[in-house]
């Protein structure tokens, strides 16, 4: 696809239904049981708080409602970072357990031990970075990366120490499109861009940020293609206030009993 330049989509899925929602349109090519799980559905303040069970648990959801799109899963926060043996359980159990072919991992040249590690057992990584969230605090919150020189020189060698170890493809979270342009250029692995223009091989975005699920804070990166907030709050109202007047159930709504066989009961 990067090399016939046709654009790759990744959406994030977090349950069955979300999951069969992907893989029912033939224009979603990969599904990701992002960690972004643990804010948009567990309601954790940042994903360093979600753990690997309870990633595995999600994902083999997701695995059940998918046929075909690729699916991929965020190695949790802790997951990938203690040791090398540690790591590697993790990726296995993941895969098995969560039942997803393909695993993400944030982080620049420090990791590269590690891509190349779990690509040399044969499991297709995924890079990420850019704006990695589960360093939020370090990196003084969620900021666009690579904006001055050092920073954009470091990005560029990061993802071709990656590609290096072996990363399939690899995320660009909010960097500058020329940054992000170039890096797509410079790699022989399709780049999946989040806040990183249009020149990436590929876009992804959280469900919730996309359907519109929530009215809170929108990145700059984010186009909400649905209004599902508006959609269900008002389907919310319309069932109390019917159930509160008594307007539902109505009588086709409802069973009714032979009028004889009623009679011998009630009387
Ligand atoms: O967790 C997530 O949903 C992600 C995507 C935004 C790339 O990592
Ligand atoms: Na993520």
């Amino acid at each position: 696809m990067k090399e016939k330049r046709t654009p790759m989509t990744m959406l994030t899925a977090y349950d069955y239904p979300s999951a069969l929602a992907c893989s029912s349109n033939p224009l979603i090519d990969i599904t990701l049981v992002g960690d972004s799980l643990a804010q948009v559905c567990l309601g954790y303040n940042s994903t360093t708080e979600l753990s690997l069970s309870e990633m595995i648990h999600h994902a083999r959801a997701v695995a059940r409602g998918t046929t075909h799109p690729f699916i991929v899963a965020d190695m949790p926060f802790g997951s990938y970072q203690i040791s090398i043996e540690d790591t590697a359980r993790n990726a296995v159990k993941l895969i098995q357990e969560g039942r997803v072919e393909g695993l993400k991992l944030e982080g620049g040249s420090e990791i590269s031990d590690t891509v190349r590690k779990l690509s040399g057992l044969g499991i297709p990584v995924m890079a990420h970075v850019g704006l990695l969230p589960q360093r939020h605090v370090a990196m003084s919150g969620y900021r666009v990366q690579g904006k001055d020189v050092d920073s954009a020189r470091r990005i560029i060698n990061d993802a071709l120490a990656l590609e290096e170890a072996g990363a399939f493809s690899i995320v660009l979270e909010a960097i500058p499109k020329e940054l992000a342009a170039y890096v797509t250029q410079r790699l022989r692995i399709p780049t999946i861009g989040i806040g990183a223009g249009s020149q990436t091989d590929g876009q992804v975005l959280v469900w919730d940020d996309m359907m519109g699920t929530w009215a809170g804070h929108k990145a700059k990166f984010v186009r909400r293609f649905g209004d599902l907030k508006t959609e269900r709050d008002s389907a919310i109202q319309k069932y109390a206030e019917a159930v509160k007047l008594r307007t539902f159930p109505d009588d086709s709504e409802s069973y009714t009993m032979d009028e004889m066989a009623w009679e011998e009961v009630s009387r």
